[in-house]
């Protein structure tokens, strides 16, 4: 079954009062989109918001770090409870760093996330796999919330299902940007296993309706 990861970006300075919201309806997990206004341009939440989301609820935290220097971070994310903590494979200079990062972050009992950009390749990332419980594909350039899907994600998750298939590994696939009912489908039949949404649900008049249709 399909999982659907709210994104907290739309939500801009109402996290709360927007969790809220969506902790009536029928999602999975909380998909916090941390940025550092280095990285990527926006400047958005960080552990402290994570922490308070946490204090107030016992949904599955998915944090997906697009900032600059994630290595300091690990401990504050493992203590504001995020249960899964997601890093760019871009942010790293030197491939050394990204792995002690991975074996810290299951160190801290969280699950383990990559994330690659729309330009960086499945090949790019293919022997880190190992290290990895979730890779998160990127359908849109990181940033913004309401851009348009990039169809080549398409692609990209079936061949990372395939791989994963191939050589018997336990790693989700989380697809994130862009995403709609109609895309979903084909999202779910190319392979992936966790949607995440940003305006679809925080623009719909009806958001139960909007996320029963993801799942559809
Ligand atoms: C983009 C963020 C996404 C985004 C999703 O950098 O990582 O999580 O906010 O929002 P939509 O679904 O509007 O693309
Ligand atoms: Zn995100």
């Amino acid at each position: 079954m399909i999982k659907i990861s709210a994104s907290t970006h739309p939500a801009k300075d109402d996290l709360i009062g927007y969790f809220k919201e969506l902790e009536e309806l029928n999602i999975d997990m909380l998909h916090c989109d941390v940025m550092d206004g280095e990285f990527v341009e926006d400047k958005t939440i960080n552990y402290l918001d994570v922490a308070k989301i946490n204090a107030i609820s016992t949904i599955v935290l998915d944090v997906h770090l697009m900032v600059a220097n994630p290595v300091s971070l690990v401990k504050k994310y493992a203590k504001a409870g995020a249960n899964i903590l997601t890093v760019h494979y871009e942010a790293f200079k030197d491939e050394k760093d990204l792995i002690k990062m991975l074996k810290l972050i299951k160190k801290y009992n969280m699950l383990a996330g990559l994330s690659i950009k729309p330009q960086t390749t499945i090949e790019q990332i293919y022997h880190l796999l190992p290290l990895v419980d979730l890779v998160l594909v990127m359908s849109v350039e990181p940033g913004k919330s309401g851009q348009k899907f990039m169809t080549g994600s398409l692609s990209k998750i079936s061949k990372l299902r395939q791989i994963i298939k191939k050589q018997n590994l336990y790693c989700l696939i989380e697809v994130d940007g862009g995403i709609n009912d109609t895309l979903a489908k084909d999202l779910i039949s190319s392979g992936a296993d966790i949607l995440v949404v940003g305006s679809f649900i925080f623009n719909a008049v009806n958001k139960l309706d909007a996320i029963n249709a993801l799942k559809k």
